[in-house]
């Protein structure tokens, strides 16, 4: 197995970086996690975008032309980029002796690697959640890999035997530690809107682009904790969980055999756009 490190496709063992990296001592840095279908990455130029987003959001230079060689690259040396994989990009802003502040004149540590996946047409399972308070900084837009909150929330629902956390901040649910969270009342489809409280998924992206193409009625609002029982239906959507129909927040749990679902038109359409 192989990384690319700064620009150099070195095996997993040599690859080494400074203990002074700022992404190790502050967290300080930006990811993009992309899904390879058949040797394609998928939906690359919204990765791209976000990541731009990201870095500017963090005061950050980005060079994508560079970045992107260096992909095609890495690519080309790992065998498992060749079929499906999960493929990890991380910039930190670099190594500098100890300081909160950073100074613009370092260069950033630029990471990658690309691990086997196998993807399915669609997500079958069912998931189990629980609901966890939100106590994340209020930039969760920014792609960081500051995630503390989301570590924690994530170890909480793992240590009870379910799949993802649902954050809640104020009431109201914002979206997983790692998937962004939909609903789906009356036949219309409604998600956290894209502010600083979630990160805006590039499959979630993909879901507003198809509820709008299949006619299906899509709100961007958040919909409050209180109100889950009211719910018909609800999925999480991520490069990694894809499209998955939830079963279970808490006690509450939505009926899964229902037929025709929205969830399951949703996921059928997505299924398309991987081909
Ligand atoms: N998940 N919300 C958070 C907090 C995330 O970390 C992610 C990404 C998402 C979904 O974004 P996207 O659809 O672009 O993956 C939402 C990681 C990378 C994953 O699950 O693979």
């Amino acid at each position: 197995a192989y990384v690319s490190l700064n620009g150099e496709v070195i095996p997993t063992s040599e690859a080494k970086i400074s203990v002074f990296d700022r992404g190790f001592n502050f967290g300080d840095g930006v990811y993009e996690g992309l899904l390879i279908v058949n040797g394609v990455i998928l939906f690359e130029d919204a990765h791209w975008n976000r990541l731009q987003r990201s870095l500017k959001a963090l005061d950050m230079s980005s060079d994508i032309a560079q970045l992107k060689l260096r992909i095609r690259t890495y690519l080309q040396h790992e065998e498992v980029a060749k079929n499906s994989a999960f493929l990890y990009v991380q910039i930190s802003r670099g190594v500098a002796m100890r300081g909160h502040q950073y100074n613009k004149s370092i260069s950033p540590t630029v990471f990658m690697y690309a691990i086997n996946r196998e993807v399915t047409d669609i997500n079958e399972t069912f998931l189990d959640t629980i609901s966890t308070p939100d106590n994340r900084w209020h930039r969760c837009d920014i792609k960081m890999t500051s995630l503390l909150g989301n570590v924690m929330a994530k170890t909480k629902a793992i240590n009870t035997n379910c799949y993802e956390s649902i954050m809640v901040r104020n009431g109201l649910i914002t979206e997983g530690s790692h998937c962004n969270a939909f609903f789906v009342k009356n036949g219309r489809v409604f998600t956290h809107p894209a502010d600083h409280h979630i990160l805006n998924g590039i499959t979630r992206l993909k879901v507003v682009e198809l509820c709008n193409e299949l006619g299906i009625p899509f709100t961007e609002q958040a919909v409050a904790y209180s109100e889950l029982k009211t719910m018909d239906e609800a999925f999480l959507t991520g490069t990694s969980t894809q499209i998955a129909r939830i079963h279970k927040i808490d006690d509450h749990e939505f009926d899964i055999n229902f037929k025709n679902s929205i969830t399951m038109r949703v996921q059928y359409a997505y299924a398309k756009l991987k081909r």
